[in-house]
């Protein structure tokens, strides 16, 4: 569900045309729905519903204070994996009180910094950092909250890249190895409060049977683990998929609902799943999803800027680059991409889209089929509120993007666009 649609042959994210922001604030621009983050997170809550739970919004998926303060007011938690992340929700008016700290190399600075704020929970990944907590924990005088991640190899069946359940993945520690783990820290790391465990499989899973799987693989380890320590939580992850393919017909906003069947991986559909499994532990059980709440609520917007015909392709070059949106590149991500005028005519035409970068790499699309647009026009890439912006650099000195945020006819710059300065700032010549 999203709130973009076109309205009398124009694209709007809710009551606001792109094009005017495009015209407005320039090109690459990004461009968010409150509304359909708002949905979203409501959703997956009441999915949720029959479980003591706590949404922790993976943050890494879309950093902006503007959307971080909108989850916080919605009353969630955070998923956080750096001292960085953390500060963006305290700055936000987020509660660090609601907030895990996930990944492989915490630092004692992190470290410190997320324990003077007195955050919900480190999610550790192998005894070496749990040891470490709880001697940074120890030099502090303070307690450490903990969870381990157990790694269940489960093959999540998604991009390589995303997958982050199957041994040979860095990520958490080997299932048969957990219950030592515990003990042993439970013996020997007097600093350290065990709290929960954690799992994470991987990311933009569109079907059911892994998250199944590795739920039905891990809840008797967590039966172990809450009756050896008495945990209090347990941490499904993130990982839920969206549907990268959008209808944006105008007035049809149930279309997505509709046409559920055809997408395996509704929240209800995984709510069905792997509640009933749950619920008997009698634990709070969190979950981390980044893309499910962000990924549709973005929009990439560029304008074209050529067009070159060549004896094997047609060429759309565009203002927005691999800089600005990796993911087509990096895991053969694919975005649909629209026009914010829809032309009369509905001929398509085969095209890269392309950016301005000094890479082969830098693409938007390949062999796609596209409506007519000619030079001058807005495109829009859908389906980048999450790893879009914040996966962004300034590689080839290009400045970050501005970012909007749309709340009914309302539009608000959530972020400046950078300017050559901003991007210069802090570089000396020797
Ligand atoms: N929890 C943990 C421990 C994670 O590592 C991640 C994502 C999440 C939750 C959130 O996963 P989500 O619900 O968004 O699938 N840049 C890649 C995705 C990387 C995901 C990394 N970890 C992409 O653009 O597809």
């Amino acid at each position: 569900m999203h709130s973009f649609r076109y309205h009398q042959g124009e694209l709007f994210a809710e009551n606001v045309p792109l094009q005017s922001l495009a015209e407005k604030h320039g090109t690459p621009l990004y461009v968010y729905s409150k509304a359909t983050i708002t949905g979203h997170f409501t959703r997956l809550d009441a999915a949720l519903g029959k479980l003591n739970h706590l949404i922790c919004y993976a943050v890494k998926a879309n950093s902006n204070l503007a959307i971080l303060n909108t989850i916080a007011k919605l009353g969630g938690g955070f998923d956080i994996v750096s001292a960085g992340e953390l500060y963006r929700v305290i700055k936000a008016g987020g509660d660090a009180g609601k907030c895990t700290f996930a990944g492989v190399g915490k630092t004692r600075d992190e470290i410190e910094f997320a324990l003077q704020h007195g955050i919900y929970c480190f999610n550790a990944e192998s005894e070496a950092e749990l040891r470490y907590i709880n001697q940074v924990a120890g030099d502090l005088g303070k307690k450490a909250p903990v969870a381990v991640r157990v790694n269940p190899n489960v093959d999540a069946k998604t991009h390589a890249k995303i997958t982050t359940g199957k041994s040979e993945n860095k990520f958490g520690i080997d299932f048969d190895q957990i219950l030592d783990v515990y003990s042993r820290v439970a013996a020997e790391c007097p600093n350290l409060v065990i709290k929960g465990l954690q799992m994470h499989i991987g990311s933009q899973l569109t079907n059911v049977d892994p998250f199944l799987e590795a739920v039905q693989k891990v809840v008797p380890l967590v039966k172990q683990v809450k009756e050896r320590h008495g945990i209090e939580f347990f941490s499904i992850g993130g990982g839920i998929g969206i549907n990268y393919r959008q209808s944006l017909d105008s007035g049809d906003h149930a279309w997505w609902e509709k046409n559920a069947e055809t997408h395996p991986l509704t929240v209800q559909a995984y709510a069905e799943a792997v509640v009933p499994h749950l619920e008997p532990l009698g634990l709070r059980i969190l979950c981390e999803p980044g893309r499910f709440m962000v990924g549709n609520a973005g929009v990439l917007l560029t304008k074209v800027l050529y067009e070159k015909r060549g004896s094997a392709k047609t060429f759309k070059i565009v203002d927005a680059g691999m800089n600005d949106l990796i993911r087509p590149t990096l895991y053969e991500g694919w975005h649909q991409i629209t026009p914010l005028k829809q032309p009369a005519d509905d001929t398509l035409e085969k095209v890269d889209v392309v950016g301005p970068i000094c890479e082969s790499g830098d693409f938007l699309a390949q062999n796609r089929d596209i409506p007519l647009v000619k030079e001058g026009e807005y495109l829009a890439v859908l389906s980048a509120g999450a790893y879009g912006f914040t996966m962004a650099s300034n590689y080839n000195t290009r400045p970050m993007p501005a970012e909007i945020l749309v709340d009914g006819d309302k539009a608000t710059v959530v972020r400046e666009r950078q300017t050559l300065d901003d991007v210069l700032k802090g570089e000396h010549i020797a």
